[in-house]
C-alpha cells in the first residue's frame, strides 16, 4: 500500500478530494480504521477523556500520549499518524515544544504533531517545523483552553474572535502548517477560511465546506452513550451492542451453557 504523506493531504485539496481523519489509541482500533481507508488517524489528547475518564484534555501526560501513539503507529500501514502534543508540553517555551515534539517523534514513530493556538504559540510552530516536523494546527475550539472558554460551545460566532480566526489561520499557514483542524465554528467562516487559505482545513462541528472532516472514534462509533452533539454523526451504536453482548455471555457462564461441547479440550 502507498503511504499517505503529508503531501498527499496537501495536494488532497489542490484536486478537491476530501480529507477523512478519525481519531485511533490503540493497536486494536487503529488496525480496523486504518484498513477502513482512513486518510489521516490522530492520536488525539481526547484519550485523556475517552481513554482515561478525565473530565478534560488537560491532565494526559506527554508519556501517556507517546504510549498511545506508539500503539498506533505500530497498527497502521497507510494512514498519515498525527499526534496531539498535550497541554503543557509547548506553549510554556519554544525549547520545551520543541523537545515534546522530538519525543514523539522518536518513541512513537508518528509523522506528525498536532497543537492548538494561533500567533501565541507561532514560535514553537516554527521551531518544530525547522526541526523537519510536519505541524497541523488547531483552531476554534481549542479544547486545552477551556477553563478559558468556561463551555463547550461555539466559538467565533462574535466579530473579533472570527478576525482573530481569520488572521491565526494565515500565521499557521505561513508558518508552514501543512494542515488545520477547526473545531466548533459557524459553517459559513470555516467556508470563508478555508478558501483564503492553501492548507486543507478538517473540520468537527465546522460545517461542509471544510477540505476534510474529523470525528472521535469512539463517538461515530457509539461507544459514548448520552454524547450526542448536534454535530455527530453516530454510524453504530456499539454501546448496545457489546452491552447486549456482555449480557449474553454473563447468562451463558451462569447457565453452564459456555463452553459447550465443541469449545473444550
Ligand atoms: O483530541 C482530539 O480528538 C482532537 C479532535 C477532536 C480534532 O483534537
Ligand atoms: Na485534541
Amino acid at each position: 500500500v502507498k503511504r499517505i504523506t503529508t503531501n498527499t493531504i496537501l495536494g488532497m485539496k489542490q484536486k478537491g478530494e476530501k480529507i477523512a481523519m478519525l481519531t485511533s489509541y490503540d493497536y486494536s482500533m487503529a488496525t480496523i480504521v486504518d484498513e477502513g481507508g482512513i486518510d489521516v488517524i490522530l492520536v488525539g489528547d481526547s484519550a485523556s477523556n475517552v481513554m482515561a475518564g478525565h473530565e478534560t484534555t488537560l491532565p494526559i501526560t506527554l508519556d501517556q500520549m507517546i504510549y498511545h501513539a506508539a500503539s498506533v503507529v505500530r497498527a497502521v500501514k497507510r494512514a498519515l499518524v498525527v499526534v496531539d502534543l498535550p497541554f503543557g508540553s509547548y506553549q510554556g517555551n519554544s525549547k520545551e515544544a520543541l523537545n515534546s515534539a522530538i519525543r514523539i517523534m522518536k518513541e512513537s514513530g508518528a509523522h506528525a504533531v498536532k497543537l492548538e493556538g494561533g500567533i501565541e504559540v507561532r514560535e514553537s510552530i516554527d521551531r518544530i517545523i525547522t526541526a523537519g516536523i510536519p505541524v497541523m494546527g488547531h483552531l476554534g475550539l481549542t479544547p486545552q483552553s477551556i477553563y478559558k472558554f468556561g463551555t463547550y460551545t461555539v466559538r467565533a460566532k462574535e466579530e473579533a474572535e472570527a478576525e482573530k480566526l481569520k488572521s491565526d489561520i494565515v500565521v499557521l499557514q505561513e508558518a508552514g502548517c501543512f494542515s488545520v483542524v477547526l473545531e466548533k465554528i459557524p459553517a459559513k467562516l470555516a467556508d470563508e477560511v478555508t478558501k483564503s487559505v492553501k492548507i486543507p482545513t478538517i473540520g468537527i462541528g465546522a460545517g461542509p465546506h471544510c477540505d476534510g472532516q474529523v470525528l472521535v472514534v469512539h463517538d461515530m462509533l457509539g461507544l459514548n452513550k448520552g454524547f450526542k452533539p448536534r454535530f455527530l454523526r453516530q454510524y453504530l451504536n456499539l454501546f448496545d451492542e457489546i452491552n447486549g453482548a456482555v449480557g449474553s455471555y454473563v447468562k451463558d457462564v451462569k447457565s453452564g451453557s459456555f463452553p459447550n461441547e465443541s469449545e473444550q479440550y
